[in-house]
């Protein structure tokens, strides 16, 4: 880490944890929205495909600050391990919960402490966009224990579906025209993309 001051040490070591983590929840989602439309499940696959879009952005504004701290962003991708379609929503919203609750909270408290804008903005946009995730894994969750899959129980789970993603920051959202901007970084709605 020469050229890396003392005082951006472990601001650089967070945000390498999180490019880490979300580039291997990218190689996650990815491999899980395969295995949900192998399942017949397409709106779930929809669903995983507009996360996995979402936590490469993350990990796309994570490298930039990254870089911009002169260091370079490089992690390891882990072998994902695919299981049922139900068993990969809930490790999937295991991994939002610890983003959610333990990781992003952190980083974020020190990164705050230190005055490091640009870390706090990443970290707080991936924190933003990973609560959109777990309230949509947990919705498909709900849904899959009732056994409820397709549209004539009321469910979205069997039909490939649009979901919202902002580009900026990743707020994720099955709602078209939700807000006029995004929650999170205002982007206006109309820039969002569409995933399917
Ligand atoms: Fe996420
Ligand atoms: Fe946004």
């Amino acid at each position: 880490m020469s050229g890396i001051t003392a005082e951006y040490t472990i601001t650089l070591q967070n945000l390498l944890a999180a490019f880490e983590g979300e580039s291997n929840a990218h190689a996650k989602y990815s491999a899980f929205a395969a295995k949900a439309d192998e399942e017949g499940l397409q709106g779930v696959a929809s669903l995983f495909r507009a996360t996995a879009r979402a936590e490469q952005i993350h990990l796309t504004n994570h490298a930039k600050v990254i870089g911009h701290l002169g260091a370079r962003a490089e992690c390891e991708i882990h072998p994902v391990k695919v299981k049922s379609t139900l068993e990969n929503l809930k490790a999937a919203l295991g991994g939002e919960t610890y983003e959610i609750d333990t990781m992003y909270p952190g980083f974020l408290a020190e990164a705050t402490e230190r005055n490091h804008t640009e870390a706090v903005r990443t970290f707080t946009w991936a924190l933003e966009a990973e609560k959109t995730h777990a309230r949509l894994y947990t919705e498909a969750i709900a849904l899959l224990e009732a056994g409820k899959t397709d549209s004539g129980s009321g469910s979205w789970l069997g039909d490939a579906r649009d979901f919202y993603v902002c580009p900026v920051c990743g707020y994720t959202s099955e709602v078209p025209q939700e807000h006029e901007r995004c929650p999170v970084c205002k982007l206006p709605w109309e820039k969002f993309e569409v995933i399917q």
